[in-house]
């Protein structure tokens, strides 16, 4: 079985999709890390401005997650370092790349084989797996996702302005929207959620619902 979910950044996705794979005993792929661990190895290789070198680099590096979600390249560790601040300023530029965008869903692919997987990201529902037994579309309006970006921020003890945050919102937005190959999108037979009212948990329980009518 193959659960897919699609949306743009901070809609919750990573933490709703890593409850769903624990309730549902599926396992965990979250693509956005895959594309950040690219990127990572593109900074470590000091090949962030040469593309045929990432592209390269997309091929070579054996990107790995353990039960608990942990990213790995070629068997690190990388979960704290593919969440820095350098990464996520960058891995937009990464993931616009075609044939790092091949590389990517040819293994999220494979990494799925035989066995029944919740994977997130912005093109799962409809380049790596059109025909998923399930698709969500997760969204939540800018002002509420910067809203939760900021308290995720104070909660970490860094102040943050709100103005800024929505700013770079509306930009992920727009890149993510506008890729040549694998934008996000819309389409008729996703399961649209607007988490905006919504918590985690009625999230959750949304999807699992969904996922046990059909079953
Ligand atoms: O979900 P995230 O913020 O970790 O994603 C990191 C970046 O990768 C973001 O710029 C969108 C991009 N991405 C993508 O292009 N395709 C995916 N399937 C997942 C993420």
């Amino acid at each position: 079985m193959v659960i897919a979910i699609d949306g743009p950044a901070g809609a919750g996705k990573g933490t709703i999709t890593k409850k769903v794979a624990e309730k549902l005993n599926l396992v965990y792929i979250d693509t956005g890390a895959m594309y950040r661990a690219v990127t990572l190895e593109a900074f470590r290789e000091n090949s962030i401005d040469n593309e045929e070198r990432i592209i390269d680099i997309a091929h070579r590096i054996k990107i790995k997650f353990d039960e608990e979600g942990k990213t790995f390249i070629d068997g690190i560790d990388v979960s704290r370092e593919i969440r820095s601040t350098v990464v996520t300023s960058a891995v937009s530029k990464v993931s616009s790349i075609v044939k790092v965008r091949e590389e990517m869903v040819k293994q999220q692919r494979e990494m799925a084989k035989g066995l029944n997987v919740i994977m997130e990201g912005r093109d799962i529902t409809t380049v790596v797996f059109p025909n998923a037994d399930f698709k969500f579309y997760l969204d939540a309006t800018v002002e509420e996702r910067a809203r939760r970006r900021q308290l995720q921020n104070e909660e970490k003890g860094i102040t943050s302005n709100y103005e800024e945050i929505k700013q770079s919102i509306i930009d992920r937005d727009y890149n993510d929207m506008h890729k040549e190959v694998g934008a996000l999108k819309r389409c008729d037979d996703q399961i649209y959620i607007d988490s905006t009212n919504m918590s985690i948990d009625e999230v959750v329980d949304f999807i699992i619902k969904k996922v046990g009518e059909v079953k």
